[in-house]
């Protein structure tokens, strides 16, 4: 008996994983499909939705699209996310050769997986389980094993990453979702679309308008520099998520949260807005956003630190000069900003805290790293 095996989070069952199942199942024609889910896969962080809303997505959505012929050899495999932990593909394939002794186990899985082959759980005793397949999507230039084999065929350019990140800014996923899969999230409010929203319920009208302007320019300024745009863009809208808490409150809410805020005792004494930035953090990891680069560039936008990633230094740029600011000299730090993304950084840098240096003014431990990092 040949096994098909489609594992993945699913987080949400896009196009791709239908186009990529489809064609798997019309090359190697297996007597049966197993889809599993994952509880939560091993080398990715928290699901931006409930195992439940997964498989009702995938039921609404990934076996619908199969030919009905397929379809009726697919089972979805619960064993991973009954266990509520993370399970290891060998675990999950080791089980499953137990169960069908005689049959011959094709696991078929897109190309972001396949590149992170090596990192996975016992790679030699994966490839005695199974055969192994994937697709590769145009333009993505990820790195295959070479012992994976091809499915043949166009599959179509999405990931998961990329349709939860349009639906938390709101853009269009017409292209990427199955109907019923979009109208589940919708009403079910995962995936951030209740971000707008929130930001809309939560922030004062002029804060919101600040929201909306470094997120656009953190978009545009991610394009000039061949950062990833929308995620740019999700990082301006969830930057200033804490400024919803009372200025006064932010450091009595982070205690209460177990929100580690650096010196917070000195920012109490000396400025309790400086807390915003971890707060923010805060509340989008609350909200499910897990991507460590998004959160980093969210909690550092403030104070920054002694190490700035690339999206950290855009963000705080982009907040420093976005439109709505009108401070002298923000146009023109604008325009650096387009043509010279590290110096405009350093510039801003020094602009915010040249002046508090200079005064003698109390300087964040985070700050003080964030200047000494650029006098290096
Ligand atoms: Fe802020
Ligand atoms: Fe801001």
């Amino acid at each position: 008996m040949r096994i098909l095996v489609f594992g993945g989070s699913f987080d949400p069952p896009h196009k791709g994983h239908a186009a990529l199942l489809d064609a798997a199942a019309r090359q190697l024609r297996p007597d049966r499909i197993l889809v599993v889910p994952a509880f939560q896969a091993p080398l990715k962080g928290r699901p931006g939705a409930s195992a439940a809303d997964r498989l009702r997505l995938i039921r609404l959505g990934l076996l619908p699209a199969l030919p009905k012929k397929w379809r009726k050899r697919t089972r979805v495999e619960l064993s991973e996310i009954k266990s509520r932990k993370q399970i290891f593909t060998i675990d999950t394939l080791s089980n499953l050769k137990r169960r069908y002794s005689n049959a011959e186990l094709n696991f078929v899985t897109g190309a972001d997986s396949a590149a992170t082959f090596n990192l996975w759980k016992n790679p030699a005793g994966l490839k005695k389980l199974a055969l192994w397949w994937t697709a590769t999507r145009p333009g993505a230039d990820e790195k295959i094993p070479s012992f994976f084999s091809r499915i043949e065929g166009r599959m179509p350019d999405v990931s998961s990453t990329e349709v939860r990140h349009r639906l938390a800014i709101g853009e269009g996923v017409d292209d990427l979702l199955s109907p019923l899969v979009r109208k589940s999230i919708a009403r079910r409010k995962l995936y951030g679309v209740r971000l707008l929203e929130r930001l809309e319920v939560s922030l004062k009208s002029s804060r919101l308008e600040h929201v909306l302007c470094v997120a656009e320019l953190a978009e545009s300024l991610a394009r000039r520099w061949n950062q990833d745009a929308d995620k740019a863009r999700l990082a301006g809208l969830l930057h200033d998520l804490g400024r919803s808490i009372p200025i006064p409150e932010m450091p009595s809410f982070a205690r209460r949260h177990r929100v580690k805020v650096p010196d917070l005792k000195g920012i109490e004494a000396q400025n309790p807005a400086l807390a915003h930035a971890h707060l923010s953090e805060h509340l989008a990891r609350k909200m499910g956003y897990t991507d460590p680069e998004l959160l980093s560039a969210v909690r550092k936008h403030t104070l920054g630190d002694g190490h700035m990633a690339p999206l950290d230094r855009l963000l705080f740029v982009a907040d420093a000069c976005s439109s709505d600011r009108n401070y002298d000299g923000v146009e023109r730090l604008r325009e650096l900003a387009f043509k010279n993304l590290d110096l405009a950084f350093s510039a801003v840098v020094k602009d915010k805290l040249g002046h508090v240096k200079k005064k003698g003014h109390w300087l964040h431990p985070n700050a003080r790293r964030l200047w000494n990092s650029l006098r290096k």
